[in-house]
């Protein structure tokens, strides 16, 4: 478990693995850079004060597809491990984004089974030394160094957000729905994962940069302790964020004809 994690924390691991597979890269060189970051909400209700430079607005195309706008912010969206400790909009903007990520992502039954926390600043450096305490008690020695330097990528952040799933509303559905009992946690993860790629995706389109990380379960009891969180959230993922200072490592896909099958179109 615990190498798997060190092993994913790396950016490249998986583009390399897709290149080892033999995997053509598709993706327009355009996307690559953080300069290219597209700004689509024009008419959000966060309170901005975002200093992002040169956004560009698809939306601002009348002949564009309404859709193009949205799927422009996913392939926007990129793990940015590059990270400094400062954000183009408020904290109090931040904190909209993920509270309108929880109520409107959906979930199964309505079961609303998503909770998270927001860390910004020293509360962020807090999570990140927890890290690094625990894992120091895992890590073989000689191997520490590394895992710390990794580490401290993270923390180099503005902020992270935690992603829980509460327990009590699983059990709840699984007890109001017996027939269904075996597949919600899994549901509660699925929509655990669409949350977080609504923020991921909106902290982009705000001109932040994040990377998603997996130090659950090993932090999760100093989790609890630090910021009095219920037992009943169990710690899912760690979005971190902060000003980007890199661009994105580049990116394989398979051919997207192995992966889409259509029919009757
Ligand atoms: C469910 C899930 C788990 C992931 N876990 C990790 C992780 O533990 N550490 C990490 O650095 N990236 C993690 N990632 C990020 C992926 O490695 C990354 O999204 C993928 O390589 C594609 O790159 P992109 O985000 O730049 O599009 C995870 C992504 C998903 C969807």
């Amino acid at each position: 478990m615990a190498s798997l994690l060190f092993n994913r924390s790396s950016p490249l691991l998986s583009t390399s693995l897709h290149i080892r597979a033999g995997i053509k890269a598709l993706l327009p060189p355009s996307i690559l850079s953080p300069s290219s970051h597209f700004r689509t909400f024009t008419s959000s209700p966060i309170p901005h004060t975002n200093t992002n430079p040169s956004p560009k607005t698809s939306t601002q195309n009348p002949t564009m597809a309404p859709s193009t706008a949205f799927l422009d912010a996913l392939k926007a969206r990129r793990s940015i491990y590059a990270l400094s400790k400062s954000s183009p909009i408020a904290d109090a903007a931040i904190q909209e984004i993920v509270s309108q990520a929880i109520l409107h992502t959906p979930s199964s039954f309505n079961s609303q089974s998503t909770r998270a926390i927001l860390l910004v600043k020293g509360e962020h450096d807090k999570l990140w030394d927890i890290a690094k305490e625990v894992l120091k008690g895992i890590v073989p020695a000689d191997q520490y160094a590394a895992t710390e330097a990794r580490l401290s990528g993270f923390q180099a952040g503005y902020g992270t957000v935690l992603f829980f799933t509460s327990r009590s509303a699983v059990q709840k559905m699984q007890d109001a729905f017996a027939i269904y009992a075996d597949r919600f946690p899994g549901w509660a993860l699925q929509s655990n994962g669409m949350t977080q790629l609504a923020v991921w995706t909106a902290l982009e389109l705000e001109g932040l940069g994040a990377n998603l990380q997996h130090y659950n379960p090993l932090i999760d009891q100093k989790v609890q302790a630090a910021w009095g969180v219920d037992e009943d959230w169990e710690l899912n993922a760690q979005l971190v964020f902060g000003k980007p200072e890199g661009a994105a490592g580049e990116k394989a896909f398979q051919p997207i004809e192995e992966r889409l099958k259509v029919f009757g179109a």
